[in-house]
């Protein structure tokens, strides 16, 4: 008899099936602005003000305005159980306190369509974009930001509350103010505005509040949470790169569950933010957004990165890179830090996005079978882990890059609106309908390679 390390030294990979807890929520997770088409909120400005680093235009997108049954008929296909989608605050509110009942009702044919094909929609209510008029009188700088977006949780919640169970109030809020107030790559375009971004986080926190306040009222077994991007900063050397990737941890991942946490941000931003009244523990559930792994530099040239040097080293698993920037390591690991900060919450957690810049599908299948590695070794350690769902279902406009960066298990061509499935596409429903999947006990090397040069 040999053994397991004797067989596995020659090469010969054993197999074990990694079987999910029933009802395990698989699915997939878009964003309004991506794949509608055709919308008129800040990031159209952003876009006519030739801020698409590809120098891309939205367009039709993924055309979902017009015709997202397509993309659910294939999403029904390849077995999916939920699929997550933001409703477009311009589209429903286009001028400050007028509804469009008209928006409110595609939306309600759009959820009916998901419930008829038998999957669960996850509705988002603010995943980047709002309408102009919002961002005009400051967004979530404004002081009554909070009350504006319960006025509007509480519409949508009215319109369609009957056909949705789970809510996300918002879509990484530490993204949102990263890169809207800090780094200048999103709108409002600011850089270097440390305390407004904790500011806009803080208000964003008040708004959470409400909005859960308002969705429970008009729909008691709602379940409302928040999805959390999470990024793991390797620090590149000694202590001083330490410090620098700790702080940047505690920024970056820390902030936004802090104050849903504890209700206040603890010292020093304390001096800065006060407390968000009722926010603590203010969730039904977790949601996490891990896609990378970054290695961090302290870099004195470089005080609108907090004086950080963000870098990926050659020779680790990684994407398609975008127009300036390497997107980041794909490194599965990353969910199992996420999910030990998010298990202090003491909520169930799901997977609200994962996934991988990649054209070719070199690395897709590899990352997909080693997250779901991460999350089953989580899931048997006692986690209350409730879905995966992967980023994205069909190729859409990705913010800055444009269509430069593919994450879709389905590959795209937005001129024609052909569609084609990826293998990871098949992988993904083979999965899905045994629910688990049968892996190497050693974990297989991803191709390494870039595709795009
Ligand atoms: C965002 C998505 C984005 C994806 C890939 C996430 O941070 O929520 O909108 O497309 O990352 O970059």
């Amino acid at each position: 008899m040999q053994s397991m390390s004797e067989l596995e030294s020659r090469g010969t990979h054993l197999e074990s099936f990694l079987r999910f807890p029933k009802d395990f929520l698989w699915g997939v997770s878009t964003a309004a602005h991506q794949v509608e088409g055709n919308n008129c909120n800040q990031w159209t400005d952003w876009e006519q003000a030739g801020r698409i680093k590809s120098g891309d235009a939205c367009g039709r997108a993924c055309d979902w305005w017009e015709n997202p049954e397509r993309d659910f008929d294939i999403a029904r296909d390849i077995g999916l159980k939920a699929l997550r989608l933001s409703l477009e605050w311009s589209r429903i509110e286009p001028e400050e306190n007028r509804f469009d009942q008209k928006a409110l009702q595609r939306y309600r044919q759009m959820l009916e369509g998901l419930r008829e094909r038998g999957i669960e929609p996850i509705v988002c209510l603010h995943h980047f974009t709002h309408p102009r008029w919002f961002e005009k009188t400051g967004a979530f700088l404004r002081p009554e930001a909070p009350q504006l977006f319960e006025r509007f949780a509480r519409e949508v919640a009215n319109g369609v509350g009957d056909l949705c169970r789970f809510w996300v109030t918002f879509n990484e809020p530490n993204v949102y103010a990263a890169c809207g107030y800090v780094l200048g790559e999103f709108p409002p375009g600011r850089k270097g505005e440390l305390f407004n971004a904790l500011r806009v986080n803080s208000m964003q926190a008040q708004a959470h509040v409400l909005a859960y306040g308002a969705i429970h009222q008009l729909v008691p077994e709602a379940q409302v949470g928040w999805a959390q991007h999470y990024v793991v900063f390797e620090p590149a050397g000694g202590i001083v790169d330490r410090w620098v990737a700790t702080r940047l941890d505690r920024l970056f991942n820390h902030v936004f569950f802090e104050l849903i946490e504890d209700g206040r941000l603890s010292f020093p931003f304390n001096l800065w933010n006060g407390r968000v009244r009722d926010a603590k523990g203010c969730c039904d559930f977790v949601g996490l957004n891990v896609y990378s792994r970054f290695h961090v530099a302290l870099d004195l040239r470089q005080p609108s990165t907090l004086f950080t040097r963000l870098y990926v080293p050659e020779h680790v698993p990684q994407g398609d890179p975008g127009v300036e920037n390497p997107y980041g390591e794909a490194y599965p690991q990353a969910i199992t830090r996420a999910v030990k900060r998010a298990a202090r919450l003491g909520k169930p957690i799901y997977i609200m996005e994962n996934g991988v810049p990649d054209a070719a599908d070199r690395i897709r299948p590899w990352l997909i079978v080693n997250a779901l590695r991460e999350l089953h070794r989580l899931i048997e350690c006692g986690h209350d882990i409730r879905g995966y769902l992967h980023w994205t279902l069909t190729d859409n406009f990705e913010w800055n890059e444009g269509w430069r960066l593919r994450f879709g298990l389905v590959e795209l061509d937005p001129a024609t609106q052909q569609r084609t499935l990826r293998s990871s596409a098949r992988l993904f429903s083979e999965i899905i309908r045994d629910n688990g999947l049968a892996v190497a006990t050693r974990n297989e090397e991803p191709l390494l390679s870039k595709a795009i040069p």
